[in-house]
């Protein structure tokens, strides 16, 4: 069994040092194997413009960020994912770190762009992969990831059991469309989102809540208020996500027939 949850947080935009400093604290009371945070939770997500993002934005391997959350996933046995803001020489990505006591695990860069964020990062460069944790795979994909299934199912073909889903969702599906994503894969998905508005000189952008749990067979364990600060911790059983058999006949990798599905590759 494995204690995972989400902490859905209104960070305040630009305040880096006050957002990390804000949320260690928190989850330093916080007793769990796994946490997963909002998306460019520490930064903020309604940049003006790319120099704004960039300035906001930190090198992993110097980041006071991944410093604090390695020193807190030690301390805590716990294992974080986090929605970032990376730089990498002159890129910038929308990314997330999988953090463990030994420090930075892993490194997603959000491959889907929502919107503006094509202005601001550059896409994605590598593919998704799954990284075993306190005995379970786990994948990470950022937010809008969400409405391409292709990158749930590689996740899912990879071996995933949880998948962290980072967010600052704006739209009002997501919600919906991930227990699919859990039926037609069978796996967990908890998705962290914000919650609260970003008020900027250029305007507002106000982001839904609800974080979520859901379980294989598309069972929603929990969805948290649309505008409150949360934690939500329950204890799942990774190895649930392991038998993809829906009936005795049918089983949900076994049975694809990607001969088939060539143009989705094309
Ligand atoms: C989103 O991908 N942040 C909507």
């Amino acid at each position: 069994m494995l204690r995972v949850g989400f902490y859905q947080f209104y960070p305040a935009f630009g305040e880096v040092e006050k957002n990390l400093r804000q949320i260690v604290k928190s989850l330093s009371a916080v007793e769990a194997d796994l946490i997963v945070l909002p998306e460019l939770v520490f930064t903020g997500y309604h940049f003006t413009d790319r120099s704004e993002a960039e300035q906001l934005a930190e090198h992993p391997s110097d980041s006071r960020t991944v410093e604090m959350l390695s020193d807190l996933s030690l301390k805590k046995d716990m294992i974080i994912v986090s929605g970032f803001a990376e730089k990498s020489g002159d890129k910038l990505y929308n990314s997330s770190v999988l953090i463990g006591p030994q420090g930075l695990i892993h490194i997603y860069r959000k491959i889907q762009l929502f919107y503006r964020e094509k202005e601001i990062f550059d896409p994605g460069d590598t593919p998704p992969t799954v990284h075993q944790i306190k005995g379970t795979k786990v994948g990470m994909m950022i937010c809008f990831d969400w409405i391409f299934p292709e990158i749930s199912r590689i996740l899912a073909l990879k071996g995933a059991e949880i998948i962290c889903h980072p967010s600052n969702l704006v739209l009002n599906y997501c919600q919906k469309a991930m227990i699919t994503r859990c039926l037609e894969n069978n796996f967990f998905a908890i998705t962290a989102n914000r919650y609260g508005t970003d008020y900027r000189p250029h305007g507002k952008l106000r982001f839904t809540g609800q974080s979520q749990i859901v379980a294989p067979k598309g069972e929603l364990i929990y969805r948290a208020k649309s505008r409150q600060e949360e934690i939500y911790i329950t204890e799942i059983d990774p190895s649930i996500a392991r038998d993809k058999k829906i009936t005795e006949l049918n089983d949900l990798m076994r049975d694809r027939r990607p001969d088939f599905y060539r143009d989705i590759c094309s």
